[in-house]
């Protein structure tokens, strides 16, 4: 079953009706102000860091759910009913719904006795405001007197304060209200700069300020008391809960429409003009701001200049396969998710409150792969700020605050495999742009000293090999990729953080998982330094990779696949020998990735990677996508953690924890099987599994963290969804492996790895400032792959750089599969 269907043409997703299994989301922004909005207009909105600069109020975990949100209500004057016309909070039945979610912005239509009404709300590019544009028309025969009200609920900027200091915060609220423009000013009297403003096109009947005011005592946003007598109270807030709502009175002729402009934004003031008067905001450099934005036509522009910029990016890369959900997912909504994981890394979704993780280390290295071509200048900022959270040592803090870009010191360091991951973002920005300049500037280190970038990387790389257990592999640390895997840690205290707590570290327990990154990460390291020309360091790093993968192939190999990890006692972890969780996923793809186990019988048959394939598909495979491991752990391991606190079947107990499944996707690729690469791509490709919404239950157009696995009461049921790291690497797996279409070093390779049911497809391809045009086809008589470029065979799949502004046009011959 659907709740509605998408639009390519439009980029759009149509949700043809509100009440969605969970709200589906859509985010709004593109740089610094941002916010998150679901199809009954439900969300918040923030400045560049959801927990420091939190504009509005939002309940998770509330009943109803997906409560606060941008919210206008509709009042037919003439009778007193009132409706939401994006349906929440009133939830009133409508005549007709319809939800947009399109790049960066989301529409709402709706009708209701003939009253139709058009919601866009998006983030100009480049302001620090949201723009509402509500279009009224009145479809009746006869003239209708309309009343409107918007409503937010501000919050007190700091997120997490805002949900649990009462004590202070009842008395700290603040307004001013100015031309009918309301300022929230909380806390602006003393050491804040900021502000924010909620303002409307139209003048006003009156407007409240203070939430009880407008909601009346003990009512919900579904019942506003100022909505249902008609008319606000003008109030002003002292303390409690400082709110925005404006009402507006409309009169509209028969087929008359209206359109009116509601903005949200946020202003930083120079601290030595905050004041016009005493304790008085200074609007000088805001007020022409707001009255610009006010205006229809730089609504118009600043919407058209918001799909410009979504049409430039997604330029980049555009593909023509025989498949409609590849061809959608790779132009749009993939691409579009790696550039919102980029932003947000994993702070804010429907299932991430904003206030509790900041940015993740090695979740912005991987976000890094599947959006570096989409911002590259951004990207490269993004690497030196993660570097500058990095320790002498090469260690780095889990997590860092976007707004202070400091270390989160709660969560601390010792996720032994972060590094490595800076690694690989890093390689993946030299590929796309070929700018090296990067490797040579000069970072500091969060505890003391600093060292070029390239001395980043080499400490990156180091940390691991200062860090090696009694079999040769790595040590874990607080844990790996598989953060809730952890072998020194033996909680047995209610509530303690499995994330922070380390009981016990005997420097025994080590992972097969990071071996097999080390290996990758040492490879693209040695490449690096091989470009730079320093080749002793490159044979250094491949030494190590390559004595690291016979340590993989003696110690880390089960005999069918691979291990997953020794534990503090040293007994190994995902093997046949255990009863629980014999089997992971995590090591089998990356070590492959790594280039351990590839060789072996005629292309591949008999290789380590090509047996540990087979127990995938035996043993963890499942139509939903991949499980993480097998059996699922029945009880709590206490030398395992919280791998095994979740029930059977969900998160890291076994779930398809989707973001290792494209490792699966990549290492079939790699051994050249096209079939089963795409296979494993489709199993959990979000717009192939749109007919079975009533199952899979989150949005379509995205990828989600994790599907119940086949021990869950749930299978095929998705949670977590947009910010996860699958969306970074199924963009690596299908357009680099699958497609083949892989930025390297040297240049634009292009091999791909097809399903044999595709004859061809095609694809436009923007690198380093040159357009590529490719076709790839099947010839019969093709003995290996070829290029023509330009009408010029050239043997091999490495296209020769193109200058920048130049087209080649690219034909990729493949022998018959
Ligand atoms: C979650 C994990 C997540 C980790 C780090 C844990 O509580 O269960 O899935 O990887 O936090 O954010
Ligand atoms: C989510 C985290 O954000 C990511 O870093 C981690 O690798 C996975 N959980 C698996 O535990």
């Amino acid at each position: 079953m659907r709740y509605g269907h998408f639009d390519d043409h439009r980029r759009e997703y149509v949700i043809t009706r509100p009440d969605t299994p969970v709200p589906w989301i859509n985010y709004l922004g593109t740089d610094g102000f941002f916010g998150i909005v679901s199809n009954t207009a439900g969300g918040y909105s923030w400045h560049r860091d959801a927990r420091l600069r939190r504009l509005t109020r939002y309940r998770y975990n509330n009943v109803p759910s997906d409560t606060g949100g941008r919210y206008l209500y509709l009042r037919d004057d003439s009778t007193g009913e009132y409706w939401s016309p994006s349906w929440q909070p009133t939830r009133t039945a409508l005549d007709s719904y319809e939800c947009r979610h399109g790049m960066s912005y989301t529409t709402i239509d709706s009708a209701k006795d003939g009253i139709l009404a058009r919601t866009l709300y998006f983030v100009p590019p480049g302001e620090t405001l949201e723009v509402w544009r509500l279009t009224l028309t009145n479809e009746r025969a006869e003239p209708a007197e309309i009343s409107v009200f918007s409503s937010v609920e501000f919050a007190l900027w700091d997120a997490q304060d805002d949900a649990t200091n009462y004590q202070r915060n009842y008395s700290t609220g603040e307004v001013e209200v100015e031309n009918g423009v309301i300022y929230h000013k909380t806390e602006y009297r003393e050491r804040r700069d900021h502000f924010a403003f909620f303002a409307c096109s139209e003048p006003l009947a009156g407007f409240d300020t203070q939430r009880e005011a407008f909601l009346g005592s003990y009512r919900g946003f579904d019942r506003p008391l100022a909505v249902e007598r008609g008319h606000t109270s003008d109030s002003i807030a002292h303390g409690w809960s400082p709110h925005g709502a404006h009402h507006v009175r409309i009169a509209l002729e028969p087929g008359a429409t209206k359109e009116v402009i509601f903005l949200l934004g946020y202003w930083e003031n120079p601290r030595d003009a905050k004041f016009a008067a005493p304790g008085i905001i200074n609007k000088t450099l805001v007020k022409p701001v707001i009255e610009r934005w006010l205006r229809p036509e730089t609504v118009s522009a600043g919407f058209a200049s918001l799909n410009a910029h979504w049409a430039d990016l997604l330029d980049v890369l555009r593909v023509e396969t025989p498949d409609d959900d590849t061809n959608r997912m790779v132009n749009i909504w993939n691409a579009y998710q790696c550039l919102v994981t980029f932003n947000m890394s994993r702070s804010v979704s429907s299932f991430e409150t904003g206030v509790s993780r900041g940015m993740g280390f090695r979740d912005s290295c991987q976000d890094l792969l599947g959006s570096v071509q989409l911002a590259p200048k951004r990207g490269r900022q993004r690497i030196l700020d993660l570097a500058s959270t990095q320790f002498e040592s090469g260690g780095a803090y889990h997590q860092y605050q976007p707004l202070t870009k400091t270390g989160n010191d709660a969560i601390g360091s010792g996720f032994n495999d972060d590094p490595l991951w800076l690694v690989l973002g890093v390689a993946a920005y030299l590929k796309e742009t070929g700018d090296f300049s990067i490797l040579d500037e000069v970072v500091p280190f969060s505890d003391s000293g600093a060292a070029s970038m390239y001395g980043h990387l080499e400490r990156s790389v180091r940390y691991t090999l200062d860090r090696i257990g009694p079999h040769g592999l790595p040590l874990i640390g607080r844990a790996d990729w598989n953060d809730c895997l952890n072998l020194n840690c033996f909680s047995v205290t209610p509530g303690e953080s499995f994330q922070t707590t380390q009981n016990i570290d005997g420097g025994v327990a080590e992972s097969v998982f990071i071996a097999g990154l080390f290996t990758l990460a040492a490879k693209e390291f040695a490449a690096i330094a091989e470009r730079c020309g320093k080749l002793d360091d490159a044979d250094s790093y491949r030494a190590s990779a390559e004595k690291m993968s016979a340590m993989v192939a003696e110690h880390g190999w089960d005999g069918e696949w691979f291990l997953r990890a020794y534990d503090h006692y040293g007994n190994p972890v995902g093997s046949a020998r255990n009863a629980e969780g014999k089997i992971f996923v995590e090591p089998q793809g990356m070590c492959v990735m790594g280039g351990i186990g590839l060789n072996g019988g005629g292309n591949g048959s008999g290789s380590l990677a090509a047996r540990m394939l087979t127990s995938v598909q035996e043993r963890l495979a499942t139509p939903h996508g991949i499980m993480l491991l097998q059996p699922a752990f029945t009880y709590y391991h206490v030398e395992l953690g919280e791998i095994s606190s979740y029930p059977p079947g969900y998160k890291e107990n076994a779930s398809v924890f989707c973001h290792t499944n494209p490792w699966l996707m990549i290492a079939a690729a790699m051994l050249g099987d096209g079939d089963t690469a795409f296979d494993y791509y489709r199993r959990i490709n979000p717009s192939a599994r749109e007919e079975i919404s009533e199952t899979h239950r989150c949005e379509p157009y995205v990828y989600a963290q994790m599907i119940a696995g086949r021990d869950a009461p749930t299978h095929g049921e998705a949670k977590n969804s947009w910010l996860t790291g699958t969306a970074a690497w199924n963009f690596v797996a299908i357009t680099q492996w699958i497609l083949g279409i892989r930025p390297e070093l040297t240049g634009l390779r292009v091999e791909p790895v097809l399903p044999s049911s595709w004859p061809s497809y095609t694809a436009t391809r923007q690198f380093r400032g040159a357009r590529y045009e490719i076709t790839v086809r099947r010839e019969s008589g093709a003995a290996t792959s070829y290029l023509v470029v330009d009408g010029q065979r050239v043997e091999g799949t490495l296209v020769p750089l193109m200058p920048a502004g130049e087209t080649a046009r690219v034909e990729v011959i493949l022998p018959e599969g």
